[in-house]
């Protein structure tokens, strides 16, 4: 069997070189190499199963694993931890999965921990649930606790922060779930080189806390914080690992928070949930479309748009500004979608109805501060856009679904009956659709086969 040389590894990034360096290759870091003793997966994978000697010495090392045939393995499906707050069960796929390991990440001061403090105070009522707060002390998290209102709780604290000892109380306390907040903020004794929320430590300490989680059967739910520039390798390297990861991300002009799932091993991903921070914590918006509408002008320039995030059908508003631009380089001023799409839908009316965008500057947003990706929305940019132009508002309560190809046809969509529905709801009177587009609704529909119909809604300046 091959001698257990010892290597030298980064403390910064967990990378391992043969010899001493002053610099990491991988992450540049400066002095971070420290001796240590390679584990068996890291002498098995430099020096190959071969130097490595006869199937005993793998015997020496590990005992061999059981292996099981389909027939075997039980799929009973457990029940899963609701908390009754219908935003976050939904966005987690109908509550907490036990067993599973997941990350909550967002900015600082965005409302992880009071989201998560809510949550498992809710949880709580039924299941055995311990928070430990490794950011902020006891104190702290009474206060906190004091002012969502719930003094009462059954929650189980504790402000430890050493990952060992955390992992100790829960094998031997046995919760349902176990939350850290944050991951970043604990830290091993083993590996007492290391700093707290370094790639390495992040590495191992999940690596810890997936083990425990599948081991234990009990659900872990971790926080992490990403920095403004989004540089944090942190939470990123953990999300390879866990089994969910999800965003709290906040909004500029309302105190609105979004809960998105980006990975979910059990659920769908790209669901979202609302909520607004209000004095007494995250109370959830279960009307986002309310909010928004009651927002939404009729003037021109606006148009009303359907994306659907995860399962839900959101109304938006688009906003678009074009005026004639004293400069040769007209300015494309977007935000809340890739400009590139503004400026081709542009040059898609520029070329069929020889309007002359490309001398005008445009301004274009979503309201809400929210970002559009769906190519429904073109309909809505080209009549936001021609609306602006001519001066002229669009039909009253109207919403726009439909694709614009690049030959200047309306093309219709599919997830349309969800947005027709959601606009019923709101007593909307009008849905601009493609033509062919086959859709049953108590709404008028206004169809048109391509971009020159378009200029039927504005008959004073368009014809
Ligand atoms: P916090 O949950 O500490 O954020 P994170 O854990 O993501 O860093 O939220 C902190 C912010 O939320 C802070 O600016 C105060 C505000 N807040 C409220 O407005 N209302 C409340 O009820 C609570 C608890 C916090
Ligand atoms: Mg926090």
């Amino acid at each position: 069997m091959a001698k257990n040389k010892t290597n030298f590894k980064c403390t910064n990034c967990a990378q391992i070189s043969m010899k001493w360096v002053g610099c990491c290759p991988a992450c540049n870091e400066w002095n971070s190499f420290v001796e240590s003793t390679p584990s068996f997966a890291t002498t098995f994978l430099s020096s190959g199963p071969a130097k490595m000697g006869s199937a005993a010495s793998f015997a020496a090392v590990q005992a061999a694993t059981p292996l099981f045939n389909f027939k075997d393995i039980n799929t009973e499906t457990q029940a899963r931890m609701l908390s009754g707050i219908k935003e976050w069960d939904r966005v987690l796929g109908g509550g907490i999965l036990p067993g599973s390991f997941i990350i909550l990440t967002g900015d600082p001061g965005i409302g992880k921990s009071t989201l998560l403090l809510q949550v498992a105070d809710k949880i709580a009522h039924d299941y055995k649930v311990i928070y430990f707060s490794s950011e902020e002390s006891l104190q702290q998290v009474k206060n906190r606790a004091n002012r969502l209102g719930f003094e009462s709780s059954k929650l189980l604290f504790s402000d430890q922060a050493n990952l060992e000892s955390i992992l100790s109380t829960c094998s031997n306390s046995k919760p349902d779930l176990v939350i850290l907040d944050s991951i970043q903020n604990c830290h091993l004794s083993l590996d007492s080189q290391a700093i707290p929320g370094t790639i390495g430590q992040l590495r191992e300490s999940g690596f810890l806390l997936m083990r425990f989680a599948k081991e234990n059967n009990i659900a872990v739910l971790i926080t992490g914080h990403i920095t403004k520039d989004g540089q944090m390798a942190g939470p990123k390297v953990l999300e390879h690992m866990v089994d969910a990861v999800f965003y709290l991300q906040g909004e500029d002009r309302w105190q609105t928070r979004i809960l998105r799932s980006v990975k979910n091993r059990f659920g769908t991903i790209n669901e979202v949930g609302f909520f607004e921070m209000q004095e007494d914590g995250l109370a959830e918006i279960t009307n986002i479309n309310k909010h928004l509408l009651s927002e939404a002008s009729e003037t021109p320039g606006s148009a009303l748009v359907c994306c659907v995030e995860g399962s839900r059908p959101i109304l938006l508003e688009l906003q678009a500004l074009c005026i004639t631009s004293k400069f040769g380089m007209p300015q494309r001023v977007v935000t809340g979608l890739d400009p590139k799409r503004v400026v081709l839908i542009a040059a898609i009316l520029e070329k069929y109805l020889h309007i002359r965008f490309s001398t005008q500057d445009i301004f274009f947003k979503v309201s809400g501060g929210f970002k559009i990706k769906e190519s429904s929305t073109d309909l809505g940019i080209a009549l936001a856009l021609l609306s602006s132009y001519f001066q002229l508002p669009l039909p009253q309560k109207s919403v726009s679904i439909a694709e614009i190809s690049l030959t200047g046809q309306v093309k219709p969509t599919n997830q349309i009956g969800i947005c027709v529905k959601e606009a019923e709801k709101f007593g909307l009177a009008h849905v601009l659709v493609a033509r062919n587009q086959q859709v049953k609704t108590d709404c008028k529909l206004l169809s048109f086969t391509n971009v020159y119909e378009l200029l039927q809604l504005f008959p004073e300046e368009g014809q």
